[in-house]
Order: C-alpha cells, then sequence, then structure tokens
C-alpha cells in the first residue's frame, strides 16, 4: 500500500517554518500534497497530518488502547511534572481524567458563572472613555483570576497575590518563541545558573511550587467540605479504588489546569474581541441579541444564546488556539486514512487545515458566523477542542467562559478597534495569538442600556 506523500523540503528548514510561522507552512504543504501528508522536522521527529474528516473519525473512535499521547509531551514535563494528565497514558490518564472532569460540567461549572461575571465586570470598570487599552493583557488578567478563582477558590491575600505575579512570569516565558524553539535543543534548557533561561525556568518552577504545596497543605490541614473550588473536589475525590491523589499528584494536575486553561481562554477572548470590533455587522448582530435578554438577563439563558454560540465557535474555527491536536502515538500498526501506518508511528489531527477546508467551510477565510447557524458542523469537521479520549477537559468551560465574559464586556462597554496595522495571527508557545494585543478604545459605557450581570442575578 502507499505511503503518505512526504513533504520534500530539507528538514531543517520544515522545523523552521514549524516554529516560526505554522499556519502559512501547513497551507503550502496541503495545497502540494492534500488531506494527508508526512512531515520531517529536524531530526527530532516525522508527523503524519490529517486534515480529512474521515481519517480523523477515525482516529478518534478508535480504542483507547490503540493510540498513546502522553510521552509525545515530553517537553512539557519539567513545568507541568510526571503526574500530569497531559504526560499520563492507559490506566494512569483514565484515572486522572475521572478524577479531573466533574468540576468542568454540568452544575459545578454553573457555579463559576456569577464569579466570571463579577471579575470581568471589575476589569471593564477600569476602562476610561477615549482612552485605547489592549485586549490581550485584560482578557489574561480575567482568565487568570476565575482559573485562580475556581481552581483554588484563591481570591485574595499575599499567597494569591504572590502566585499570580509568578504565575504570569512563568507563563509570559512559556510564550515566547524562543522558548518554544528550546524545546528542540535540549542544551538550552540545562540549568547552567540563574541567568541562563534553563536555570531561571527551573528556579521560576521551584518558586511558583513552594506556594502550590503551601495551598496544598494548609487546605489539607483545613479541609472543608463546603467549598466549592476544585481543589476541595480533588482532596476528596477517590478513584475506583477508594485512593485519594498525593500531593505530587495534585500539583502536577492543578499546574496543569492553571497552564492550560489560562493562556487558551484569554486568547479565544483576545480574537473574538478583535473579529466583534473589526466587522460592524457581527457586532451590531450580537449587541442586539444580547440586549434582547432585557435588563435582568438569566446567565445560563446567555450561554445558550445561538448568535453568541455562532461567534464564539466561528472564533475557534479561523484560528483555533491549539492549531494540531495532540500526537497521537500508534500503539500496534493500523490503517488510517487509506494508508498503513507502523507500530509507533506518530499521527496528528490538523485541526487549522480542517477548519480551512473550502468543501466544509466555503471562504474559510472570511469571519463568518452565520455559517454554525445553517450547518451543524459533526466532531470530526470542527474540532478546536480535540477529540477522543485526549478531548479538552476544560471544553465546555472555556465556551462558557468566552460567552459570559463577551457578554459582560458588550454589555458594558461600546468599544472599537483602535489597530492601525493589520492582525496576523503567530506563534506564542504552543498557542496561535494574533501578533498585537489587539488595541481596542473605549467609545462610551453602556451601563444605562444594560444593567450590571452581577445586580442583575443578586
Ligand atoms: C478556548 C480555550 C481552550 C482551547 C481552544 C483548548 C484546546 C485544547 C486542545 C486542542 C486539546 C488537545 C485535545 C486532543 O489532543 O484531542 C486540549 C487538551 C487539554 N485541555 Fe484544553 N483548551 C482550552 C481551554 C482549556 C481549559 C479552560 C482547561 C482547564 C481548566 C483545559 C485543559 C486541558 C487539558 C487538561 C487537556 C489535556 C487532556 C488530555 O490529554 O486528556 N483546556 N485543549
Amino acid at each position: 500500500m502507499n505511503q503518505p506523500p512526504a513533504v520534500t523540503t530539507p528538514p531543517l528548514w520544515n522545523l523552521l517554518q514549524w516554529i516560526i510561522q505554522p499556519l502559512d507552512f501547513l497551507e503550502r504543504c496541503t495545497a502540494r500534497y492534500g488531506d494527508c501528508f508526512s512531515l520531517k522536522l529536524g531530526n527530532v521527529a516525522t508527523f503524519n497530518l490529517f486534515s480529512d474528516p474521515q481519517a480523523i473519525e477515525q482516529i478518534f473512535t478508535a480504542s483507547p488502547t490503540q493510540f498513546d499521547s502522553g510521552r509525545a509531551n515530553g517537553i512539557l514535563r519539567r513545568m507541568l511534572g510526571d503526574n500530569s494528565l497531559l504526560l499520563l497514558d492507559g490506566q494512569r490518564h483514565k484515572r486522572h481524567r475521572q478524577l479531573l472532569m466533574p468540576p468542568f460540567h454540568g452544575e459545578r461549572m454553573r457555579a463559576y458563572s456569577e464569579l466570571i461575571c463579577q471579575i470581568t465586570e471589575a476589569t471593564t470598570q477600569a476602562w476610561q472613555p477615549n482612552q485605547t487599552f489592549v485586549a490581550r493583557p485584560a482578557m489574561q488578567e480575567i482568565s487568570l483570576q476565575v482559573i485562580l478563582q475556581a481552581v483554588f477558590g484563591l481570591t485574595e491575600g499575599a499567597r494569591y497575590e504572590e502566585l499570580k505575579r509568578r504565575l504570569k512570569v512563568m507563563l509570559e516565558f512559556t510564550s515566547s518563541r524562543f522558548t518554544f524553539a528550546t524545546n528542540f535543543f535540549p542544551i538550552l534548557q540545562r540549568d547552567l545558573g540563574e541567568w541562563s533561561p534553563g536555570g531561571r525556568f527551573i528556579r521560576l518552577i521551584q518558586s511558583i511550587d513552594e506556594l502550590l504545596y503551601a495551598e496544598i497543605a494548609d487546605r489539607r490541614q483545613q479541609f472543608d467540605p463546603n467549598r466549592s473550588d476544585i481543589l476541595t473536589l480533588l482532596l476528596s475525590a477517590r478513584d475506583e479504588a477508594g485512593e485519594p491523589m498525593s500531593d505530587l499528584e495534585l500539583r502536577d494536575e492543578l499546574m496543569t489546569l492553571l497552564v492550560a486553561g489560562h493562556e487558551t481562554t484569554a486568547t479565544a477572548l483576545s480574537w473574538a474581541l478583535y473579529w466583534i470590533h473589526s466587522l460592524p455587522d457581527v457586532k451590531a448582530k450580537l449587541v442586539e441579541e444580547l440586549d434582547s435578554l432585557g435588563a435582568e438577563p438569566d446567565l445560563n439563558a446567555i450561554a445558550k444564546l445561538p448568535y453568541l454560540n455562532a461567534v464564539c465557535c466561528e472564533t475557534l474555527r479561523i484560528y483555533p488556539v491549539g492549531f494540531i491536536a495532540q500526537i497521537r502515538i500508534a500503539q500496534t500498526p493500523c490503517e488510517v486514512g487509506g494508508y498503513p501506518f507502523k507500530r509507533d508511528s506518530l499521527l496528528i489531527p490538523a485541526i487549522y487545515l480542517t477548519h480551512h477546508r473550502p468543501d466544509l467551510y466555503p471562504e474559510p477565510n472570511q469571519f463568518r458566523p452565520e455559517r454554525f447557524l445553517e450547518r451543524q458542523y459533526t466532531p470530526y469537521e470542527f474540532l478546536p477542542f480535540g477529540g477522543s479520549n485526549r478531548r479538552c477537559i476544560g471544553a465546555a468551560f472555556a465556551l462558557f467562559e468566552m460567552k459570559l465574559v463577551l457578554a459582560t464586556v458588550l454589555r458594558r462597554c461600546d468599544l472599537a478597534l483602535a489597530e492601525s496595522c493589520p492582525v496576523a495571527p503567530v506563534r506564542r508557545g504552543v498557542t496561535i495569538a494574533p501578533n498585537s494585543g489587539i488595541r481596542l478604545k473605549l467609545i462610551s459605557k453602556r451601563s444605562e442600556v444594560a444593567p450590571s450581570l452581577e445586580t442583575a442575578t443578586a
């Protein structure tokens, strides 16, 4: 049987393109090689990328024992530790997913809705008429506060402020393209003193760990089952064998949730604000829909608004924050997309390429939320959160948070885009973010039009 076509450019050149301009590079590859191609990156690995929904369905519906992903995520180990969901496979991965999933769904998730609106309200209050501000740091501040409060129940105090400060430094560090590139050059990760990139990073992680372990210890000592944060739920969680999580497991999973849940949501929100404010029709429709809920909107009704949902989906389609899903390592020989793969082959659903197929999404570079009202996409055609047993555990939470933050901002503020240059997607760590932070200008506050969501639900 045939092998997938192989990208013929030199592997080192491929690696540089992958680091510097992954989206342009992937688009050029798919134009030349089609739905499935193999790509050699330096001497690091050969990836097989897929953008055909049928092939993606084969990957996502395979038995969980067919593919591993955790052992392909070794580059995250120095930050997340050995017990992170992202680094686990097999039974341990299943066990941790069972422990971590419940807080991110249903009633437990909805308990965070007021918190999300309050944090957003407080942020918008600092914006002044006729002044410009940068959306990305504002959205990062919101999503960091949401995740810290939802995960730890931490709202104030010296430890909360210090943890916030150190996490921001760490996330800024990991999102640079240089730091991402060091993943391919292990020498740069070594601890060569506190001024070397590796040494600086290790010290930073140690300083964050001190705070995480101190919080875990305090919370074990003064365990309060009535708290609704995720740490409390994890402290009381038991797996099928009745075993609780150890301190090390808790530390690694808390760090995983903080890292995976913060930058991703902030970036998606920045993109959404960009699209809404660069397309007057989109903004007008959205504001009309939000205002139709009246003065006392029910927060759950906001989450069900069809146009708001379509705007969020289209935001995650056009520049999916994660442009590829996690690597799937074949555990046994398999056939995907009509090609045979040996054991240990690396298969990757290419989210960005699938979202840009003109047969699924006509004029794929146009931001058109209506496409999500006109048609229902399968989980193999629209996959911003990946799929299968590796699907993002924060997907429902992230979408819920996006909707509530956007609703709060648009009901409270009339904003305009203040960017002078076109905005383009660039790599920030493992995410795809706007190259500018998205500069916005506050035209006026809309307090009289839309009473505060906080008051409305009180
Ligand atoms: C807009 C926001 C987000 C996007 C676009 C996003 C996207 C993704 C994607 C594409 C994956 C890989 C799925 C796969 O390989 O099939 C993933 C995995 C993951 N995400 Fe998210 N994510 C977001 C927010 C969050 C949040 C809020 C959390 C938690 C608080 C979170 C936690 C995780 C975890 C723990 C995994 C690993 C799952 C596993 O390996 O079992 N993410 N995410």
